[in-house]
């Protein structure tokens, strides 16, 4: 696993102090060691939570946390770099039990981080170097091409269906990468990173049968796959049954439960909060030793009060809470697409069709492709629909080598439902304009 590191991570200075905080706890141990500042001089002495827990116990009451003593001690003081011990330990038997691996396994273990983001930018750093290749589907979440473009690494877009990325598509690129001309010149991939649900911003999901296929060729060519599973929990293609014991779908990781090839990051984002800035990391200890020494280098570790608040929380629910809380969250998103789709369908669909999509089936985004004179939406999309009073993002903002982009990607989440259909009659209204200014004949 080690021979995955990038020379960064491989060569990386250890934190001198970090290093030795396990020492501390040892029985009878003085430690003179780090520089904490002493807990007494902090001024906040409770933290006092009411949280909703209707989903945790079908009851509709608020209960009332405390954050006090020793848990807050260890909230506000530095703690561990890979997270606090408890929550480590709470995501893991999660992780155990949704992902159904070993719970005792030298194979793998869990490290929180600040969002799943911040794992995910370590990861890239951890595991390639200038000139390296990674693999991506077509569009990609752009919040990792900043950090690739920093690395230097290059990007090589597979070509997808309504379900991500194409097995066949990832078969032929790897088998014919050293012939094919626009590979040959490039490092053969180390690493694929992959979306499998709702993807941001296709809103795809991979059925179990798809993930069967991509994992077979990743193993093949002894690829890393990062699965960036954030909308894991947004999947409402088969909520209703007991959110406790029902099977949900497989994720890449269960499937390779000795994380030789897979590294799975979660978020803590779009099911309890975002601001809160958690996520966590899943996989091999070497990987992840790799991603903590490059926290502890550089910001220490996740927010402890963060932690602290988000423990409590979860210790309060369990993990059969936390599900069913999980599941009431699907339930929200599936009746947001239902609307949202319904409106989309009477104005962008209503004759000439002035759009096409698939239906997403986890998620937040609806990628709709613009049926337009020219296949680019960039100024359709960022100035005129502006201009109208309708604001989204085209589909161009998603591609690792910037070119035109019929595509617009919207999101459910958070737009007032009263405004939902006004918004489309605006797209729709920016559509029929750009035909008529172009004088073209529209495809029936
Ligand atoms: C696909 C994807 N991965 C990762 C993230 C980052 O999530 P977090 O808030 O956990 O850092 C996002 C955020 O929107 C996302 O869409």
């Amino acid at each position: 696993m080690a021979s995955r590191l990038s020379h960064r991570a491989r060569t990386r200075l250890p934190s001198a102090i970090r290093s030795l905080y396990p020492a501390e706890k040892l029985p009878g141990m003085i430690s003179l060691l780090s520089g904490k500042p002493n807990g007494e001089t902090f001024p906040i002495r409770r933290i006092t939570l009411d949280v909703d827990v209707q989903s945790a116990t079908k009851s509709t009451e608020c209960i009332t946390l405390s954050l006090e003593g020793q848990d807050l001690e260890d909230a506000l003081q530095y703690s561990p770099t890979a997270g606090l011990p408890r929550l480590v330990q709470w995501v893991e038997e999660l992780q155990a039990r949704v992902h159904k691996l070993p719970r005792q396994s030298p194979d793998w273990r869990c490290s929180i981080g600040a969002g799943s983001q911040d794992l995910l930018i370590k990861s890239l750093a951890a595991l390639l170097d200038d000139g390296d290749t990674i693999l991506t589907e077509k569009p990609v979440y752009p919040g990792i091409l900043p950090q690739l473009r920093a690395l230097g690494v290059n990007v090589v877009e597979i070509e997808p269906d309504n379900e991500g990325v194409k097995p066949s598509s990832l078969a032929e690129t790897l088998t014919a990468w050293w012939t094919d001309e626009s590979t040959r010149a490039l490092a053969f991939p180390k690493v694929i990173y992959l979306t499998p649900t709702g993807g941001n911003p296709t809103g795809a999901t991979a059925s179990k049968e798809r993930k069967k296929a991509v994992l077979d060729i990743v193993r093949r060519h002894d690829l890393l796959l990062l699965e960036d599973d954030a909308y894991y929990y947004l999947d409402y293609s088969d909520v209703g049954d007991d959110p406790v014991t029902r099977t949900r779908s497989p994720s890449y990781l269960s499937m390779d439960p000795s994380a030789k090839n897979v590294l799975r990051f979660d978020s803590f984002s779009k099911v309890l909060s975002s601001g809160m800035r958690l996520g966590f990391c899943t996989g091999s200890p070497v990987l992840l030793a790799a991603i903590d020494q490059d926290s502890a280098g550089r910001n220490l570790q996740p927010s402890g009060v963060s932690q602290g608040v988000v423990l409590a929380v979860l210790e309060a629910w369990g993990i059969s809470g936390f599900l069913r809380h999980a599941d009431r969250i699907a339930c929200f998103y599936r009746n947001r697409r239902d609307f949202f789709e319904a409106a989309a369908t009477k104005h962008l669909l209503k004759e000439p069709a002035a759009a096409r999509w698939s239906t997403p089936t986890a998620g937040m985004f609806l990628w709709i492709e613009l049926l337009l004179p020219s296949p680019d939406s960039f100024d359709l999309v960022s100035q005129r629909a502006k201009d109208a009073g309708v604001l989204a993002i085209p589909g161009m903002a998603f591609l690792a080598c910037p070119r035109p982009s019929p595509f617009v990607r919207t999101s459910f989440s958070q737009v007032p439902l009263e405004l939902v259909d006004e918004a489309f009659w605006r797209l729709r209204k920016v559509i029929d304009q750009a035909w008529a200014e172009s004088g073209d004949a529209r495809m029936k």
